[in-house]
């Protein structure tokens, strides 16, 4: 069985090697075997491979990856809710390898006719952003939500979650010529990020009320975003894409009462209850199913080819994500 691994911390596409490893054999009771099809580079994966990823340094080698789709290879006796054939999302983590042996409890038939390139990238991005939206300060209809690195994967999910609520986006981005798309893809307000956004944004959402800030980025782009909102507002910090700690400035923390949290989607899996977390996934899928959530893919890569795709996927200003193929393997 093919497995991508990593057995020291370094430039991804130079640290990843392809390996041959046991297969992992027929499924026992209450269990399945699923055959991988295909699985998105995330940027945790490439901070992963750097060594940069998590509160502690993970034991090597490693099998990097926390998400993707496969189809059911066999199910073991007793497994009824799945047939052989049905789309399954791939256990994580360590998701880059050709299959899996799981306990069929955690695992739930996808729904059919969707795209396999889409379900690949459902596990991660699309619960991020809902739950940001979600369990923090909900904006309410007609109240501003403000992002920024709002092309990425998780922007554009929240951009869908935030117009389902009735609440309007302003997305930052470091790139102007995206706003265009942006806004065809139901965005509000595209700004570019720089040290006068809170000025533009307040022209842009007139006297509205924007309670909470969505921050992938870090540094110094967390204190634009928090100077943005109003006081008592909330910046969900997910992400480090600065490489930089987040600043916020006692301007905003102690003499508007702004406060910074965190989230982290393998946090909220190890909190929640199984049954809570398969009914967001199901919910989630079936907003795939109607086109409702769809990101962009610039390319798929066979998983011969890993290093090119880790490559690419490093490179900033992307149309969409790199996806690794198992099928051309
Ligand atoms: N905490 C969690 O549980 C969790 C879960 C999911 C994702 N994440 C994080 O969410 C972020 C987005 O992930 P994704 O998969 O949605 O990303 P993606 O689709 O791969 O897109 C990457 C995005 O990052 C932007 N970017 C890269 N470097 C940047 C920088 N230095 N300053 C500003 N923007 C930068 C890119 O802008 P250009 O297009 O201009 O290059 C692009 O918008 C990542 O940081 C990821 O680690 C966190």
């Amino acid at each position: 069985m093919l497995a991508a691994q990593f057995s020291s911390f370094g430039r991804p596409d130079a640290v990843i090697e392809l390996v041959e490893q046991p297969d992992p054999g027929e499924p026992g009771p209450g269990e399945v075997t699923i055959d991988a099809e295909l699985f998105p580079i995330n940027p945790a994966d490439l901070l992963n491979l750097e060594g940069r990823y998590g509160a502690e340094q993970p034991a090597l080698p490693m099998i990097p990856g926390a998400e993707g789709v496969g189809r059911v290879a066999a199910a073991g006796a007793g497994v009824s809710h799945l047939k052989p054939g049905e789309r399954v999302l791939l256990p994580g983590p360590g998701t880059w390898r050709a299959r899996f042996k799981t306990s069929a409890k955690a695992v739930f038939a996808l729904p059919g006719g969707v795209d396999p390139k889409q379900l690949a990238m459902l596990r991660v991005n699309p619960p991020t952003a809902w739950l940001m939206l979600h369990e923090y300060v909900a904006p309410k209809r007609g109240q501003w939500v403000i992002q920024n690195a709002a092309n990425s994967g998780v922007g554009h999910c929240l951009i869908r979650f935030a117009r389902e609520d009735g609440a309007k986006t302003v997305n930052v981005v470091r790139r102007a010529e995206l706003a265009d798309d942006l806004r065809a893809f139901g965005a509000d307000v595209v700004l570019t990020d720089g040290p006068d956004l809170d000025a533009r944004v307040r022209d842009a959402i007139g006297g509205g009320a924007l309670p909470l800030a969505i921050d992938a980025v870090g540094g110094s782009a967390t204190q634009r975003l928090a100077r943005c909102l109003d006081d008592g507002g909330t910046v969900v910090n997910y992400g480090a894409l600065s490489g930089e700690a987040c600043m916020l400035d006692v301007r905003e923390t102690i003499f508007r009462d702004v406060s910074l949290r965190g989230f982290w989607l393998r946090r909220w899996f190890m909190q929640t209850p199984p049954e809570k977390i398969a009914a967001l996934y199901r919910d989630l899928a079936a907003r795939l199913g109607d086109g409702r959530l769809a990101v962009e893919v610039e390319a798929v890569y066979p998983i011969r080819r890993i290093k090119e795709a880790l490559a690419h996927a490093a490179r900033g200003g992307r149309k969409g994500k790199i996806l690794v193929s198992f099928d051309a393997a």
